[in-house]
């Protein structure tokens, strides 16, 4: 059996004392046979984050695809390796809808994680309307090839996939555990045909989208369903413990 992998995002929220304050309460309790928990933070807490956690895999919400050089404002992978941080979320869909990542900018940052062995957490997931109008499938199955274009296999199988219909994400509208089921299923099935099934089964498929300690152990009973991405939960330490240690 694959470990389940239960990420949180706090995405724009947290300062040092309240990661600092956090992972003291947590990190005892998320070392969980079968789980394996991580936690993205803002940049200006990964390092304190990074000194707190001994349990808990800190990982960056973004990251440049570039080593150096005249890119004002981002972040490098060499930048996060120095302080211990061991990965990054990319493509999320706020950062996609707010902050213009896109498709082939995705491809990028994937292809540089993957190449330093980072823990590389990359986001697809459709809108309301593309949900509404039945093109789910279509839409996502997109996302995925654009962000696998030119990866070799054996660095793509240690990429995680998170599916998140936006439509979900800080809503308290949950998909169903069928729904997530069959889109990580057709994920899963988009990722075999790009490479093969031993490299599509080893690949880690996250859903995220209110996810919460009510509803993780129906999500994670899914076939193609490898762990959760979560939001607002993973900011309540009882409700982060919870959802770790949610086959207990
Ligand atoms: O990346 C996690 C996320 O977008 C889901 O947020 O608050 O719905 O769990 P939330």
């Amino acid at each position: 059996m694959k470990d389940k992998f239960i990420y949180g995002n706090w995405k724009m929220n947290g300062t040092n004392a309240d990661v600092k304050a956090f992972l003291k309460a947590v990190d005892k309790k998320s070392k969980n046979e079968g789980v394996r928990a991580g936690l993205a933070v803002p940049y200006t807490a990964l390092e304190t984050a990074v000194k707190k956690a001994k349990n808990i895999d800190i990982i960056a919400e973004n990251v440049c695809w570039a080593e150096s050089g005249a890119y004002t404002g981002e972040i490098s992978i060499p930048m996060l390796q120095e302080i211990g941080v061991k990965g990054a979320i990319i493509g999320h869909s706020e950062r996609r809808q707010m902050f213009g990542e896109t498709d082939e900018t995705v491809n990028l940052k994937a292809k540089a994680l993957l190449n330093a062995d980072m823990i590389t957490v990359i986001c697809c997931g459709e809108t309301l309307e593309t949900y509404e109008a039945g093109k789910t499938n279509t839409f996502v199955a997109n996302q995925i090839k654009k962000a696998f274009k030119d990866i070799p296999a054996e660095q793509a199988r240690k990429a995680i996939v998170a599916y998140e219909p936006i439509w979900a994400i800080g809503t308290g509208k949950t998909a169903t555990p069928e729904i997530a089921q069959d889109v990580c299923a057709m994920i899963r099935d988009t990722l075999g045909k790009i490479y093969n099934k031993t490299v599509a089964k080893d690949i880690v498929i996250q859903y995220g989208g209110s996810v919460k300690p009510a509803n993780v152990k129906d999500l994670m009973k899914q076939k193609d369903i490898d762990g959760a991405l979560v939001g607002g939960a993973s900011m309540v330490a009882e409700d982060y413990i919870e959802l770790i240690n949610f086959n207990k």
